[in-house]
């Protein structure tokens, strides 16, 4: 039956930047499609990991600041969570910083900050899950979480165009080598999101306003909205999607 191949059942996952926002939203989804969830976050999890534990899953909290990981720290990590809640099959890469300043004025912290969590935590992660799946032969899904700045160059967040538009390059990358392999990659794209990460742009009158008359689908996301398509790519449903990066913009490209 096909909605039977939509359903994750019996696998671990591990979501980060899970404390709120779309990550919370995604560690919901993944529990209400049957998987256990380990959540990461520099803030505490905990109300994340009470919600994956209301859905009837196992779920497993890691205080952990992605800016300083290295490859080292993601295989302990990652072999943490495979000590709490068996090997993880699917990893998600959602944690996320945006620094706003004009390129001339965006400083050394903001670009190395920025790169290192919204790129360089991604690629590290997924080695360390990468490496454990491959050794053991079994199949795994890694989903990245992308941006419209993945395709579009954005207005004074030079840093994070560059880090999401590097994270669609790495998703492709990562797809070569590992689809015949048995692991899936590939990136979701949210459009304009109401969580923290957008609450400046909203609170801005003009920016809010003129963004939202270039949305087709009239509103602002909200994290439910990605939780369809990250179900999808995370199960056997999407078998033969690699390298794809989909967009949830409520038409944001279209336009
Ligand atoms: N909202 C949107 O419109 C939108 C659109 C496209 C893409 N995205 C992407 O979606 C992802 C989630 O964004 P969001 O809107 O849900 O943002 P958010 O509400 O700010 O949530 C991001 C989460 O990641 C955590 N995080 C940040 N730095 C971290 C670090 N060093 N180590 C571990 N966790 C860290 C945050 O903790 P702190 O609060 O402590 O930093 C926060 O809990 C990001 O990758 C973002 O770029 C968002």
């Amino acid at each position: 039956m096909i909605l039977d191949a939509f359903r994750l059942d019996g696998r671990t996952a591990l979501v980060t930047g899970a404390a709120r926002g779309l990550g919370r939203a995604l560690a919901v989804g993944l529990a209400e499609a049957g998987a256990d969830v380990a959540v990461l976050d520099v803030l505490s999890a905990e109300e994340t990991l009470a919600l994956v534990r209301e859905r009837g899953r196992r779920g497993h909290a890691l205080a952990r600041d992605l800016a300083t990981l290295d490859p080292d720290g993601a295989d302990g990590l990652v072999a943490e969570v495979a000590a709490a809640l068996g090997e993880p099959a699917i990893l998600i890469n959602n944690a996320g910083i945006i620094r706003r300043a004009a390129a001339v004025d965006h400083g050394r912290d903001e670009w190395e900050a920025t790169l290192a969590i919204d790129l360089s935590a991604a690629f590290y992660l997924s080695q360390a899950v990468a490496r454990r799946l491959l050794a053991a032969g079994r199949p795994g899904k890694i989903v990245n979480v992308a941006s419209m700045l993945s395709f579009q160059g954005g207005v004074k967040v030079p840093a994070y165009a560059a880090a999401k538009s590097g994270l669609a390059g790495l998703t492709r990358a990562l797809a070569n080598e590992w689809a015949g392999r048995g692991i899936n990659v590939n990136a979701v794209a949210p459009g304009y999101m109401a969580t923290e990460l957008t609450a400046a742009l909203r609170a801005d009158p003009d920016r809010a306003g003129a963004m939202l008359g270039r949305i087709p689908a009239g509103r602002w996301g909200e994290p439910e909205d990605l939780q369809g398509a990250v179900v999808f790519l995370c199960s056997d449903a999407a078998a033969y999607v690699h390298g794809a990066i989909l967009p949830v913009d409520g038409g944001w490209l279209a336009w």
